[in-house]
C-alpha cells in the first residue's frame, strides 16, 4: 500500500501545470516549423491599374505554389454574393474610387491569416494607401519577408491594355483580346471559366481609377523605396520578359 501526502501531490501538479504553462509560452522550435516557415515570403504588387500585377501575380502563382489574393477579386467575389460588404464595396468600384481603409484591412487580414498563407503568399492590389501600407508592416514585422515589385506603365498604354481586357468570371485569370487572347473564345484556358469584361474598364472610370493611383497609391513607392524593399520593372515589354525580371528580385528558398 503506497501511502498518500498531500504535499507531494500538490508539488506534483505544479510542476505540472509549470510544464504545460511553459510550452504554451515558450512552443518547441519543431511547432513554429510545423505551422509556418521562418520569414515566409510576402510579395506586393504595386502598380497602377492594368500595368500587369493579376497577370504577374497569377504566373508567379504558377511558380511558387502560393496563395494569389487580389483584393479586387475578393471584392468582386463579395459583390456576387451580394454580401453587405460588397453591397457597401460596388458604390465606390463602379465610380473608380477606392473602398475604405477599414473595409479592406478587416478583408484582407482575415484572408491571410488562413492556413494557406502560412508558407508566403502574394498580394496583389493591397496595399493602395499609406495607412494600408504602414498597417500591413506593422502585422508583417519580424514575421516575414515583404518584397514590392513596382510594375511601371506610362498611363497611355493603360487605357489600350484596360479596354481590351477580358477576365475568367470563376478564376480571375486576364487575357488581351489582341496580346494575349484565350485559346477559345470567350473561354478560360485555365479552367473553362467564362470571360467576361469588367463594368469598372470604360473608359472614364479607367481614367478615374488613374487619377486615384497617382493621388494615394503612388506615394508608396517612396515609402517603400526607404524600406529598402522596392524594385521596379519596366512593364512596357512581352509578360514574359516582365516574369523573368520579377523571378529575378525573389531570393532562392533557403535549405
Ligand atoms: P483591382 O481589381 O485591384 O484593379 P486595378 O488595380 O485597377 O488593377 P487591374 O486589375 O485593373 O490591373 P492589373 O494591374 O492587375 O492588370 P492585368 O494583369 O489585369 O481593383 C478594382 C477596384 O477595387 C479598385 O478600383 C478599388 O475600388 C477596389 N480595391 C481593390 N483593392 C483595394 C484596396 N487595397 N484598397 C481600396 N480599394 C481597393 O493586365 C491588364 C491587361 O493587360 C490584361 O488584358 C492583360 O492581359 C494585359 N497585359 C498584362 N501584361 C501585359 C503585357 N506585358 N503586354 C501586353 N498586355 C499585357
Amino acid at each position: 500500500l503506497t501511502h498518500f501526502n498531500p504535499m507531494k501531490t500538490l508539488f506534483k501538479h505544479i510542476i505540472a501545470g509549470a510544464l504545460m504553462a511553459g510550452s504554451f509560452l515558450f512552443p518547441p522550435a519543431h511547432s513554429d516549423e510545423i505551422q509556418s516557415k521562418p520569414n515566409p515570403l510576402v510579395l506586393i504588387m504595386l502598380g497602377p491599374p492594368g500595368a500587369g500585377k493579376g497577370t504577374q501575380a497569377s504566373m508567379l502563382h504558377d511558380q511558387l505554389h502560393i496563395p494569389h489574393i487580389s483584393t479586387g477579386d475578393l471584392l468582386r467575389e463579395n459583390i456576387r454574393q451580394e454580401t453587405p460588404l460588397g453591397k457597401q464595396a460596388k458604390t465606390f468600384m463602379d465610380k473608380g474610387n477606392l473602398v475604405p481603409d477599414q473595409l479592406i484591412l478587416d478583408m484582407l487580414f482575415e484572408r491571410v491569416a488562413q492556413a494557406d498563407c502560412a508558407q508566403g503568399y502574394i498580394l496583389d492590389g493591397f496595399p493602395r494607401t499609406l495607412l494600408q501600407a504602414e498597417s500591413l508592416q506593422t502585422r508583417l514585422k519580424g514575421h516575414a519577408q515583404p518584397i514590392v515589385l513596382n510594375l511601371d506603365l506610362a498611363d497611355a498604354q493603360i487605357i489600350e491594355r484596360l479596354t481590351k481586357r477580358v477576365v475568367c468570371e470563376s478564376c480571375g485569370t486576364p487575357y488581351h483580346l489582341a496580346y494575349s487572347p484565350p485559346k477559345k473564345k470567350g473561354i478560360c484556358d485555365k479552367c473553362s471559366g467564362k470571360l467576361i469584361q469588367r463594368t469598372d474598364d470604360t473608359e472614364a472610370v479607367i481614367t478615374k481609377r488613374l487619377k486615384v493611383y497617382h493621388d494615394q497609391t503612388a506615394p508608396l513607392i517612396d515609402y517603400y523605396n526607404k524600406l529598402n524593399i522596392l524594385h521596379s520593372i519596366d512593364c512596357n515589354q512581352p509578360k514574359e520578359k516582365i516574369f523573368s525580371e520579377v523571378v529575378a528580385y525573389i531570393p532562392k528558398p533557403s535549405k
